[in-house]
């Protein structure tokens, strides 16, 4: 560990970097293509090894992924009908976690079984509730990606950082000098925020001093602003804990784009989450233009969350260096920011 040598207080007594992600929250674990027909798919949730499993018919379920008996991967097992089935001694388990089957027991001497998670699969994520407490409602749907409207890019990672790395990240819009070689010089203007317990918002603006953007930018703008002849440029960013949202409009009416993040702390220390991207953006009136510049889209926004990657995970190896969050945030909603998701975190695992 690090000396501290400068004179900057610690902004809070608690290193937001070791508070964990709160366990009583929907989380997305998998993206839906991901988990396919009687393939068990390994998982996890901050080290807690999760196994997804697909039936032939009805819902996906998720079970703790280790074996009642010796504690090895549910994942390596098969499925058989609407339960699965260890690959040592064939021990089966079925949606609930019960141990169903013991192929050299009777049926009256089965052992106990293995956590069973609640489990919500919704616009090609599946959703597991870690937590101990009851599950509230699921959610019903993520960004626009269920709206026809719309037309939707599923991507993302695992990222070498804390998750609250990725939260800051994409609030603060004022890390845009990071991303000058992708997109241009864009200064972004701060309007206002809007805070609750669980949830805030930022909203900003845009200029972009040479009114140059690079070709792709300029496509898909192009193509999104359609035929509004007003130019309203207005991005809100939004964190509802533990999710995160993005929009942004470029005309009146529903958002020119619209993204939904989600961040999954994968190891016990949570220096790796898992991150889901649902990028949506609407169908300008010929719809056609907007496939045709999909993959500049692709292209722009891979590169684009390359850079925040690459730029977060500096941040957590700095902080693993020096032993402690050293930051000296100066922008008031990041302040804010910080402050949530430290009082709605897991400070349990501090
Ligand atoms: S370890 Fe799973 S059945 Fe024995
Ligand atoms: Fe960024």
């Amino acid at each position: 560990m690090l000396e501290r040598t400068d004179a900057a207080a610690p902004t809070s007594s608690v290193d937001l970097r070791k508070v964990g992600a709160h366990p009583d929250h929907w989380y997305p674990l998998a993206w839906s293509r991901e988990v396919k027909v009687e393939r068990p798919f390994a998982a996890s949730f901050a080290g807690e090894p999760i196994v997804l499993v697909r039936p032939k018919s009805g819902a996906v379920f998720a079970l703790e992924d280790r074996c009642a008996h010796r504690q090895v991967p549910l994942s390596k097992g098969v499925v058989n009908g609407d339960s699965v089935r260890c690959c040592y001694h064939g021990w089966s388990y079925d949606a609930s976690g019960r141990c169903v089957d013991v192929p050299y027991l009777g049926k009256g001497k089965l052992p106990n079984g293995v956590k069973a998670y609640p489990c919500h699969e919704v616009d090609g994520l599946i959703f597991v509730w870690p937590g101990s407490k009851p599950p509230v409602a699921p959610p019903k749907a993520i960004g626009a990606a269920g709206d026809k409207s719309y037309k939707t890019r599923l991507f993302g990672k695992i990222v070498a950082c804390h998750y609250t790395f990725m939260h800051e990240n994409l609030m603060d819009m004022n890390h845009q000098f990071l991303h000058r070689r992708t997109t241009g010089k864009v200064f972004p203007r701060y309007l206002d925020r809007r805070l609750g317990d669980d949830w805030m918002e930022v909203d900003y603006a845009f200029m972009r001093p040479d009114q140059k953007p690079p070709l792709g930018e300029a496509v898909i703008v192009g193509s999104l602003r359609g035929e509004s002849k007003s130019s309203q440029d207005l991005m809100t960013i939004r964190t509802s804990y533990p999710h995160q949202s993005l929009k942004f409009w470029i005309a009146d009416g529903s958002p020119a784009l619209d993204v939904w993040l989600g961040y999954t702390p994968v190891d016990k220390a949570q220096r790796q989450n898992r991150t889901f991207i649902v990028l949506s953006v609407r169908r300008p009136k010929i719809s056609k233009l907007l496939d045709v510049v999909w993959p500049v889209l692709a292209w722009f926004t891979n590169r684009v969350f390359a850079e925040d990657c690459s730029i977060v995970e500096m941040e957590q190896v700095a902080h693993d260096d020096q032993g402690a969050d050293w930051n000296q945030e100066v922008f008031p909603p990041i302040q804010d920011l910080r402050k949530l998701l430290a009082e709605n975190g897991d400070l349990e695992c501090y």
